[in-house]
């Protein structure tokens, strides 16, 4: 642990901090030991690099040597600054929620593609603010995917589910703070589960499905069977628990097993995924799933011809198969 002593300089101090995470075997230590500081202080990186001979209060000092010691422990430097960047946006992050991953932005990119592509094809221009589109959030943790469409489709309406109320209440508070809470219904239930007939609702939906059946596209949703949704976004939790102690301590010990986990193996959850998506997509209606490392082989041999068309897949920049994609018929 750094020692507090007369040399409190932002230099000296931040010197100090990525040399005990570094001891600690922390990656990208140095990162770290910054965002901590520019936390603690409220400050950006450029007041730091301008300003190395500044004194730091010693309240200010003891606090970052504190969060140094739980970073150090393994604590996700995120739980600690209660934030995170996602498509240009800052998120709030707490235990509760999955912290936004960079690979997650793929699936935003494929799905603004996808929508872009549908418009040309209508002999639209393929720029579009989503006037009239219904889209769906499926696994919603921290909003971070309905949040970023919505800023990218500023007419579009959406709900984005999720079994957890903890999940549910981080990401209503992000929707707000990006000014978008009004076209994002939250819905805790089991994937869409909500939206499809009485007969399919299961025990977890049942005490909101039919109490709280969002506001959506301007009526309340009446006729379960419909056909809703013109885009269907999903990051599903997709590790094996099987894998479960192959992952970093601050993923294992401190991000929530039901964000985590989709089953032994991990792609356990896209099946009915899948058949929800193929219930109440619209014809044309596009389907957008984030895969874990080797979901691909267990989850495009569901997407049959005889439902799904356009069926293509995008590898992230570490060259895994990540996001795979379709169009219902
Ligand atoms: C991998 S996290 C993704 C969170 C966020 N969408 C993202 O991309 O960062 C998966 C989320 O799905 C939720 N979840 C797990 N099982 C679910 C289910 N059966 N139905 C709805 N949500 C579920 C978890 O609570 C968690 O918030």
């Amino acid at each position: 642990m750094i020692e507090l002593s007369l040399d409190n300089s932002v230099r000296s101090l931040l010197k100090r901090g990525i040399a005990q995470l570094r001891d600690a075997d922390i990656p990208s230590f140095t990162l770290a030991a910054e965002l901590l500081l520019l936390h603690v202080l409220g400050r950006n990186r450029t007041w730091l690099y301008a300003h190395p001979e500044e004194i730091i209060p010693n309240a200010d000092a003891q606090r970052f040597v504190e969060l140094l010691a739980r970073r150090a422990a393994g604590e996700p430097t995120q739980h600690l600054t209660g934030k995170q960047e996602f498509w240009g946006l800052e998120f709030e992050v707490t235990p509760d929620v999955l912290i936004p991953r960079p690979e997650t932005e793929h699936l935003i990119e494929v799905a603004l593609d996808r929508l872009a592509l549908r418009e040309l094809r209508a002999g639209r221009p393929q720029k579009t603010a989503g006037e009239d589109l219904q889209i769906a959030d499926i696994g919603t943790g921290s909003g971070c995917i309905a949040i970023a469409l919505a800023k990218e489709l500023p007419a579009a309406n959406f709900v984005a589910t999720d079994i957890s109320p903890a999940a549910l209440a981080v990401a209503k508070r992000n929707a707000a703070r990006h000014s978008v809470a009004g076209r994002i219904d939250f819905i805790e239930c089991s994937l869409l589960e909500a939206f499809l007939g009485a007969q399919h609702i299961g025990p977890q939906a049942g005490k909101t499905a039919n109490s709280a059946l969002p506001a959506f596209h301007g009526s309340r949703v009446t006729d379960h069977e419909s056909r809703l949704f013109d885009l269907i976004a999903s990051n599903p939790p997709y590790i094996g628990r099987r894998e479960a102690q192959t992952l970093p301590r601050e993923v294992r010990d401190h991000e929530p097993a039901s964000a985590l986990f989709g089953g032994e193996e991990g792609y356990e959850l896209y099946a009915d995924l899948i058949a929800q998506s193929a219930a109440l997509l619209k014809p044309g209606g596009i389907l957008v799933l984030e895969l874990g490392h080797n979901s691909l082989p267990a989850v495009q041999p569901l997407l049959d011809a005889a439902t799904w068309t356009h069926v293509g897949v995008t590898d992230d920049l570490a060259g895994i198969p990540r996001v795979l994609t379709a169009e219902r018929l």
